[in-house]
Formats: structure tokens, sequence, C-alpha cells
């Protein structure tokens, strides 16, 4: 009886391990046997995509209109007059449901719905991503989306087609203000405003040692103030951003992340609407490269929270130093989202038209590499 009851145990789990051991071996089958199965209707869809290296694409005569298209997204500005870009012969069109027409088609890597869009061979995938990688979806490790993307198209100045979160530009006139009566109005010294707390970079952590040298007001859910009148914040009337904006000298544009280029609307939107305050940067350490020198305090120069904190009250309180620094400052202004956009799609449409050889990105490496080289905060204490 008990040798009955054990053999049927052993039967069924080696049924069980077996089912298993074969729906693993599927999900990871070469790619040789997916048509087969497919064929034989074995399994209900692809599984994974299929991308290979070295299809090359010969440069073509600019005029040929390719079709880019693009999925659901969050970070789309609307319709692109190519007319305006050096190389004009492309459509944008945001809609996935003709995909086989396109030549280019980009996806959202926050938007990636895990469903199957078909690829074709000729075609050039993008993903489309302004997330650090600690941040990125965990889909893109998936086997399926390992193999489907050729270009990169995100805030990172290495990739494929450069989108940066803003771009500083001089403006074409430079206001003449009363930068004494600026100065004097601020009665506050710094300002945090932040609603996600705990975070890779500890900023949190780092704005509570600063705030044991220097006054800090932090608003929003890190915080204990509320900042009314919350609109768009790239909408040149929020109160809020205007209003701190006068009234203190420092604004702490800390970022989730500590990863090269990683400098997001955060510090770009006190460059904008003629905002007279001086931002502080933490996150990347090449700032000179998206920040006019002299306009802003870049936190990676300190060693600490607290060495950056005494540097901020000796500079808050030098009128003329400070000063010179608004000066310096109002000389820019940023670039609309969409004209920043609008620059990326016309880079785009300009190598689509060039020769290329395709390139497989495995996102899953390219994930981690980029965890790679993004920095822990040392600079706590
Ligand atoms: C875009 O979003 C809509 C509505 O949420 C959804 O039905 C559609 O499948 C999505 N398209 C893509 C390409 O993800
Ligand atoms: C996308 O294109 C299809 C086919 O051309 C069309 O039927 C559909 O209405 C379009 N969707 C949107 C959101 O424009
Ligand atoms: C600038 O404002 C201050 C008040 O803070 C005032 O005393 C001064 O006269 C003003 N200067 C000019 C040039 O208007
Ligand atoms: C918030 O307010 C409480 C009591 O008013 C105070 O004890 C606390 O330190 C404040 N926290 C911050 C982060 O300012
Ligand atoms: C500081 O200035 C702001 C205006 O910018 C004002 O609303 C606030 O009451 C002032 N605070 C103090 C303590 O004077
Ligand atoms: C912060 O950095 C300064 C300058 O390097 C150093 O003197 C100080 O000891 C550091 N403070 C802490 C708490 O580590």
């Amino acid at each position: 009886m008990k040798h009955v009851e054990l053999i049927r145990i052993l039967f069924v789990s080696t049924i069980l391990f077996v089912t298993f051991m074969l729906i693993m071996w599927f999900k990871t089958a070469p790619n040789y046997i997916i048509p087969i199965l497919k064929e034989y209707k074995i399994i209900p869809g692809p599984f994974k995509y299929e991308c290979q290296d070295g299809a090359a694409n010969p440069r073509d005569s600019h005029t040929e209109i390719k079709k880019i298209c693009a999925g659901n997204g969050s970070m789309w500005t609307g319709a692109i007059d190519f007319n305006v870009c050096e190389v004009k012969g492309c459509i944008l069109e945001y809609n996935l449901s003709k995909s086989d027409e396109c030549h280019a088609v980009m996806l959202q890597s926050n938007h990636l719905e895990d469903r199957f869009i078909p690829r074709q061979d000729e075609q050039v995938w993008i993903i489309v991503s302004h997330e650090t990688p600690f941040t990125l979806t965990p889909i893109l490790g998936n086997k399926k989306w390992r193999g489907a993307f050729n270009w990169i198209f995100s805030y990172q100045r290495n990739s494929d087609i450069f989108f940066p979160w803003g771009e500083v530009i001089a403006k074409t006139y430079i206001p003449k203000r009363n930068y004494s009566a600026i100065f004097d109005a601020k009665n506050g010294t710094a300002v945090w405003l932040s609603s996600n707390c705990r975070t890779q970079s500890r900023r949190d952590e780092y704005v509570n040692i600063m705030g044991n040298i220097i006054d800090i007001d932090i608003y929003g859910k890190c915080g204990n103030l509320s900042c009314r009148n919350i609109i768009r914040k790239d909408d040149p009337n929020d109160v809020c951003r205007n209003e701190k904006s006068i009234q203190y000298k420092f604004y702490l544009s800390f970022e989730n992340a500590l990863c090269p280029d990683y400098i997001t609307e955060k510090v770009y939107l006190f460059y904008q609407y003629d905002r007279q305050i001086i931002p502080v940067i933490r996150g990347i350490q090449n700032a000179d490269e998206f920040l006019p020198k002299n306009t802003y305090v870049d936190a990676s120069k300190f060693d600490n929270a607290t060495q950056l904190a005494h540097y901020l009250k000796v500079l808050g309180n030098d009128r003329e130093r400070y000063i010179a620094m608004l000066k310096e400052k109002d000389k820019y202004t940023v670039d609309t989202i969409v004209k920043v956009f609008e620059t990326a799609m016309c880079s785009l449409c300009a190598k689509l038209h060039d020769s290329f050889n395709e390139r497989c990105i495995d996102t899953k490496v390219w994930k981690s590499q980029q965890l790679n080289e993004c920095r822990n905060p040392h600079d706590l204490m």
C-alpha cells in the first residue's frame, strides 16, 4: 500500500517536472525551433523578437520618405514638422496599427505593454528612455524584448539619438534688473521640492545633513510644507516655482539617481521664465557640458553634504558674488521641450537616411552596463 502511494507521488511529480522543463525549453528555444512550433500550433504566438546583426541599410537619397511610427508614451510632444530639419524626408505617426509600413518603430520603455507587435526584418526599432537603470522597466530584461531594439533614444549623450531633458540657450535679449532688490527680497536660504523621498541617491539623507548647517525648507511629501497651486510644472504660471524663486537663494535640484548625463527638467525649470534663483545640482559630474559656468553650484565638487552646506552659507551671504551669478544666469533661458524633441527627431530622420549596419541591443546588458556607470552616494556625512 505504502509503495503504491510512493510510486504515484513519484509519477505525478515526474510528469509535473517534465511539463515544467518543456515549458522552460520552449521559452528559451533556439530561433530555428520557434517557427516549427508555431507552424504546428504547439505554441500560441511568438515568444521573443529576433534581431540580426549585420543587415546593412545603404545610404539613400534624402528625399525618400521614411515613416517613423511611435507607440504609446508620455514623452511625446506632438506632431513634428520635418521641414525644419536638414534632412526632411520623414513623417511621424503615433500609431502602430499598420506597423508593417513603418521604416522605424519607436517604443517608450515605460510603456512597453507586454504585447507583441510584428517586427519586420528591415525595420529599425528604437527604445526611447528617460529613466535611469534604477527605474527602467524590468520588462526589458525579459527574453522577449532583449533582441527587439537596434537604436537607443535617450538622455545619454552616447545614445544613438540624444534627447536631453532640456537645453539651456542664450537669451536674445538680456533684461536689466535691480539685482540688489532681488537679493534683498530673499529671506530664505534653500528650498527643496520633492515628492519622492527614498531614492538611489539618498538625497533625503543628504538634505537632512545639510539642514544641520543651513535652513532648508522642504516642500512636498519629503517635508512639512506644501506649495499651493501645483499645476503643470512647465507652466510659466506655476506659482509655486515662481514664488520660491523670489523668496530663496538656492534651489536644491537633487536627482533621484547619480548616473552619467542624468540631469532632468528639475533644474531646467529654474533657467526658464526669468526665475531668479541659483540652482544647486547633485547628480552628474560633468555639469559644465549641460549648464553655463558660474550659474549653478555642483554638489559633486564637494566631499560631503556638510562641506556643501558651509559653502552655500558663505555664498548666500556674499552679496556681490551671489548677484554676479544671478546676472550671469539671467543671460540664459531654456528651449522648450517641443524644440528639444524636434532636434532629436531631426537627427533620427538624418540617421535613417544614412547608411548603417544594423546593431542589436541586448536590453538586459544595456541596463546592467548603465547600472555600472552610476555612482553610489559617498558624499553623505
Ligand atoms: C496604447 O494604449 C492603448 C490604450 O491604453 C492600448 O489599447 C494600445 O494597445 C496601446 N498601444 C501600444 C502600441 O502599446
Ligand atoms: C491608426 O491607424 C488605423 C489604420 O490606419 C486607424 O484605423 C486608427 O483609427 C488609427 N488610430 C488612431 C488612434 O489614430
Ligand atoms: C534697487 O532697489 C533698491 C532697494 O532694494 C533701491 O534702494 C535702489 O535704489 C534700486 N536701484 C535702482 C537703480 O533702481
Ligand atoms: C515637521 O514638523 C514637525 C513638528 O512640527 C517637526 O518635529 C519635524 O522636525 C518637521 N520635519 C521636517 C522634515 O521639517
Ligand atoms: C519671506 O518672504 C516671503 C515672500 O517672498 C513672505 O511671504 C514671507 O512671509 C517672508 N517670511 C518671513 C519670515 O519674513
Ligand atoms: C566633510 O568634508 C570635509 C572636507 O573634506 C572634511 O573636513 C570633513 O571631515 C567631512 N565631514 C564629515 C562629517 O565627513
